[in-house]
């Protein structure tokens, strides 16, 4: 049998001691299938003494990760601190400039600086594994940069944050209000105390920049994603949009466009026939499209211990089971020299259908005005619905789902509605996205 695999893990949090868990009660299966023993060699967090459950006494302690990150004992360093920038970023950096292998769930780490993180590991010929960065367990990672070689993607889009899709399922199965859900899920921890990273869309952002790479080729652009979180969701759109045989889910969405690449978080309105309608709760969601596998559809755990741990490990196992002198595939499925440039589609050009919902004052004129609006934007209309509203009796609402038409001339339209002054509240404005 091979020498033991060596390996450091950073961070002793909820992933890390999963991890460490999971190697521990795996170790038999481990070790056959990888055709060697793995060894936690290192460790290191902030606190020494704090009982995390897991049995790190056979692990030599450090108290800094860059310190374990080129340690001599170790082959592979495993990041599982968190953080863009800080303690996580220079320890990977260390990690791969001493010819270590890295594997790491940090999606804000490669989100910012994947790209030369890469070409640190290329250079080097050492892998930089990161399946638990997108959707937590589900093999997203493997799929799109080796199942799907020689594929040309037109487009990726999911469910990546459990939290928003969480508040969303109770949304609409108990009439909640959003306020009122995120309390809740607060409580049971699957939010954040300040959730605002996860309901702002930021997490989702950066789970995609990465696919985004993935799908296109291209270097990752964090900053060039047009975001929109789901705070103002309200209990009026989930009724319409079942209504009108949607459900809203806050997606990040891929696609490849004439004019550029449209990275975009923002909540959706999905077909409640279609299959991600049908991902409920924490669960995640991602489905790429592809010229010749058509569409493709993973769904699983998006987050937690075990199920990231399951990636985690999947990782390390790659690595165990890799020979010496073979040549490792590149980081983002090409190398990263060959990354393009990313080519952004300006977001006012984004072509779809659209849901707007209006709340106006009850008086003679409104509805033409409306209709005059959407003519002189030259959006056509698939269906318009005019009802009380439960709250006012002196106001309307005035729901309208256009056929594929602009951004631009969606804005134009609801500028002009919101300047003719028949608006008691700001509109709100739901794209529509298409999905089997
Ligand atoms: N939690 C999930 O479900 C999940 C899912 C997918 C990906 N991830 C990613 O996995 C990573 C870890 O997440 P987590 O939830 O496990 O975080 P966590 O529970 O907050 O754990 C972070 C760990 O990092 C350690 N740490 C912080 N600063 C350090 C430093 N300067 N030196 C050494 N250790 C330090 C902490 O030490 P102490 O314990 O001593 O404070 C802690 O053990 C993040 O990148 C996250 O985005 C998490």
């Amino acid at each position: 049998m091979a020498d033991a695999l060596r390996i450091g893990i950073a961070g002793l949090g909820t992933v890390g001691a999963s991890v460490i868990r999971m190697l521990e009660a795996k170790a038999e299966e481990l070790t056959r299938q990888c055709g060697r023993e793995i060894v936690v060699a290192g460790v290191s967090a902030r606190d020494r003494n704090r009982d995390r459950g897991v049995d790190v006494s056979k692990a030599r302690w450090f108290d800094d990760p860059v310190e374990l990150a080129r340690s001599q004992d170790i082959e592979v360093f495993v990041e599982l601190i968190g953080g863009e920038d800080g303690p996580a970023r220079a320890s990977v950096k260390a990690a791969l400039e001493a010819g270590k292998h890295v594997v790491t769930a940090n999606k804000a780490l490669l989100s910012r600086h994947g790209v030369s993180l890469a070409a640190a590991a290329e250079k080097k010929g050492v892998l930089l594994n990161y399946e638990a960065a997108v959707a937590g367990g589900i093999p997203i990672i493997k799929t799109m940069r080796e199942a799907l070689a020689g594929n040309q993607v037109s487009r990726v889009f999911g469910i990546m944050n459990g939290t928003c899709n969480y508040i969303l399922t109770r949304m609409e199965a108990e009439g909640i209000s959003f306020e009122d859900c995120l309390k809740d899920a607060q409580r049971l921890g699957y939010a954040e105390a300040d959730p605002t990273f996860d309901i702002e869309g930021h997490d989702t952002a950066h789970k995609l920049s990465i696919l985004t790479s993935l799908a296109f080729g291209c270097k990752i652009s964090a900053d060039d994603i047009y975001m929109e979180g789901i705070s103002n969701i309200t209990q009026a759109d989930i009724r319409a949009a079942s209504d009108l045989g949607f459900r809203i889910k806050l997606l990040g969405v891929a696609v490849k466009t004439d004019s550029g690449i449209e990275q975009r978080v923002h909540p959706t309105m999905v077909p409640t026939s279609s299959v991600i309608a049908q991902v409920h709760g924490v669960t995640n969601a991602v489905a790429v499209e592809t010229d010749y596998l058509g569409e493709l559809l993973l769904t699983g755990p998006g987050a937690g211990g075990d199920a990231t741990a399951s990636a985690v490990t999947g990782d390390i196992a790659d690595i165990a089971k890799s020979r010496p002198g073979f040549q490792h595939g590149p980081v983002f499925g090409w190398p990263a020299k060959e990354l393009a440039p990313y080519k952004r589609a300006r977001m006012r050009s984004h072509a779809g259908g659209y849901f707007i919902r209006l709340t106006v004052h009850d008086r003679t004129g409104v509805f033409a005005a409306i209709a005059k609006r959407m003519a002189d934007s030259e959006i056509s209309l698939e269906s318009i619905v005019q009802h009380g509203d439960a709250t006012a009796e002196q106001h309307k609402t005035v729901i309208l789902v256009t056929h594929e038409t602009t951004e631009a001339a969606v804005r134009k339209a609801v500028d002009g509605i919101t300047k003719d002054g028949h608006l008691v509240d700001k509109a709100q404005v739901i794209r529509i996205e298409r999905a089997a």
